[in-house]
């Protein structure tokens, strides 16, 4: 109590002194500051809070991302030299340039508004645009919810027209993101009577017939990329030859591209899986399969069951009869990736010269499809892994019609 007391009357006195200092009565000096006190100890750590952050880091991490775009950037995906003149043509921008597929995206149309390259001279901005960015294939995993992972955000493409029969409308879910570009393109390249004809429609209404067709152009075919045709299992429409039954594999029916091409476990030596993306070096024939084994734990190779061996005699057998009726010339001393001697041009009338406008080849509208046929399997480029029973049954077909 006392103390208490006294303290107030001290409180009180400094009170009545500071008034008069700031009243400027009197203006003493400034003394100098004191020392600094000595630092408390420390407290004791609370508890750990809930680590969300750890979580997220399994995948974003300083090193797994830097991992990734190595990767990208040494497929064909990123390699810039790869993309660059098919990146500023409205024609081929859509699938050979990030820019050109992001703006199809949004507008819905087939090609991008306008040419980015007039003759061999590039216009705008869309040259920088090479090689395919992150945001191609991923935006934001729409939740952060621990329970709905592994989520790798990628972009949710809507079900579209394929490009070769706008009849067909392609939906392999979460593969959309890659088959919007790995699809047919039309098939422009067959004249009837002197006029372009869909053989789609040709064929159809002229099963059997030995009807004259010319194709116009060696590089006849579904272009490199038929992989959802054949993944889908519904895309070759009529040009399905009539014989061994269509049917598809089921294996690999919930797997999507990125499964296989992206989830096997990258290795950089030989340039495969992650996000290389190709699971075979063509150079040194070394096969990725590390994702293969979860449900094929005895494989040694990706020529389970010796499909891949049958495929490649398919396509071996129907260059054959190429070669023999001279659609195909064999290149000497070259092997191509099937076991074929053949460079795949399809070559004109007479048997000599690429075939063209005005060097085509003539056959009948079937055998012009099961040429088409043999081309596109050809491209896939899996030789039976995409759709073991599609695949085989389409080649067997063509086989016989040739
Ligand atoms: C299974 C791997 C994985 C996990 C786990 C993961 N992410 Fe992601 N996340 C990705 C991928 C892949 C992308 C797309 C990358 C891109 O577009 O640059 C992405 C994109 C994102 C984006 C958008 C980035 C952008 O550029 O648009 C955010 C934000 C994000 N993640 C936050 C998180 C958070 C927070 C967590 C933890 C709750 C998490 N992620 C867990 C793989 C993962
Ligand atoms: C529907 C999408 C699409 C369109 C349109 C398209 N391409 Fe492609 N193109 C692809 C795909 C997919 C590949 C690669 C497939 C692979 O590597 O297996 C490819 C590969 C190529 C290749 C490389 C061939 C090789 O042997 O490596 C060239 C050259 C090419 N395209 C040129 C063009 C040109 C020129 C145009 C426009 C006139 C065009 N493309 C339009 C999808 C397309
Ligand atoms: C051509 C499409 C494509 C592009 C471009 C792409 N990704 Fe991916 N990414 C995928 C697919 C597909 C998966 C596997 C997810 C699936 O199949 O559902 C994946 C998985 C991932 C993963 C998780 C697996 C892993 O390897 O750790 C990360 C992280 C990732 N991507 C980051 C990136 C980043 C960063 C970029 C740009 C530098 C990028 N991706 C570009 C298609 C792509
Ligand atoms: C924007 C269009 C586009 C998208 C989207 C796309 N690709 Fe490609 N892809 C191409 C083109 C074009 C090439 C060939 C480039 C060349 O040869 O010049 C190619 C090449 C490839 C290759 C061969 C790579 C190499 O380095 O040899 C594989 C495998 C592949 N793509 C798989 C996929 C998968 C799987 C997805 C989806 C996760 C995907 N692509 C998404 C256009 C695309
Ligand atoms: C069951 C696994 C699996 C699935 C699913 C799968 N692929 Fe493949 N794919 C392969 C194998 C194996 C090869 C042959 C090895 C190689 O060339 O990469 C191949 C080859 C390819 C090639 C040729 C690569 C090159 O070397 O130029 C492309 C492009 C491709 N696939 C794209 C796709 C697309 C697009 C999808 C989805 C529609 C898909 N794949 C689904 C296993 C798969
Ligand atoms: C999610 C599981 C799974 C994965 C991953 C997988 N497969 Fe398969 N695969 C199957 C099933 C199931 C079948 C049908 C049953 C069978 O023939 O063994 C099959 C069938 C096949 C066939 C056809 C066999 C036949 O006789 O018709 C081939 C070829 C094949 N797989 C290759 C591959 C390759 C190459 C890979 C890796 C790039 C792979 N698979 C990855 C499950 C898988």
């Amino acid at each position: 109590m006392m103390k208490k007391k006294s303290l107030l009357r001290i409180n009180l006195f400094a009170a009545l002194i500071l008034i008069i200092v700031a009243s400027g009565c009197e203006k003493p000096k400034d003394g100098d500051d004191g020392v600094n006190g000595i630092n408390g100890t420390n407290g004791v750590d609370g508890l750990n809070g809930q680590d969300a952050n750890a979580f997220c880091k399994t995948c974003h991490n300083e090193a797994n991302w830097t991992a990734v775009q190595n990767q990208l950037a040494a497929s064909k995906h990123g390699y810039a030299a790869n993309l660059a003149n098919e990146g500023q043509q409205r024609d081929c921008a859509p699938c050979h340039s990030a820019q050109g597929y992001l703006e199809t995206m949004a507008t819905g149309l087939d090609t991008p508004a306008v040419n980015h390259l007039v003759g061999t001279t590039w216009t705008d901005s869309y040259i920088g645009n090479y090689s395919l960015t992150c945001n191609v294939c991923h935006s934001f995993h729409g939740t952060l919810d621990q329970a709905d992972f592994p989520n790798y955000a990628p972009n949710a493409v809507p079900p579209f027209k394929s490009k070769f029969n706008k009849n067909i409308v392609l939906d392999l879910g979460t593969s959309n993101v890659c088959i919007r570009c790995h699809q047919n393109r039309p098939n422009t390249s067959v004249t009837f009577g002197g006029v372009t004809v869909n053989l789609d429609t040709m064929y159809n209404n002229y099963l059997y017939s030995s009807d004259s067709v010319k194709i116009v152009s060696s590089r006849y075919g579904g272009h490199h990329g038929p992989q959802a045709q054949l993944k889908a299992g519904v895309g070759m429409g009529d040009y399905e030859i009539p014989g061994v039954a269509y049917v598809n594999s089921t294996g690999h029916a919930n797997l999507s591209c990125g499964d296989c091409h992206v989830l096997s476990t990258a290795n950089n030596t030989d340039s495969t899986g992650g996000h290389y993306y190709k699971l075979k070096n063509l150079r040194t024939g070394n096969e990725n399969i590390s994702k293969c084994l979860s449900c094929h734990p005895t494989a040694t190779s990706q020529d389970m069951n010796g499909v891949q061996t049958t495929v490649r005699g398919l396509l071996q057998a129907i260059e054959a009869k190429g070669i023999l009726n001279h659609w195909l010339i064999a290149t000497p001393g070259y092997t191509n990736d099937y076991g074929g001697h053949s460079n795949g041009m399809i070559i004109g009338k007479n048997g000599t010269g690429n075939a063209t406008a005005a060097n085509p080849r003539t056959v009948t509208a079937k055998q012009a499809a099961a040429i088409f046929i043999f081309c596109v399997c050809r491209d896939d480029m899996s030789y039976g892994v995409h759709n073991s029973k599609y695949i085989q049954a389409l080649l067997t077909n063509a086989l016989a019609a040739l």
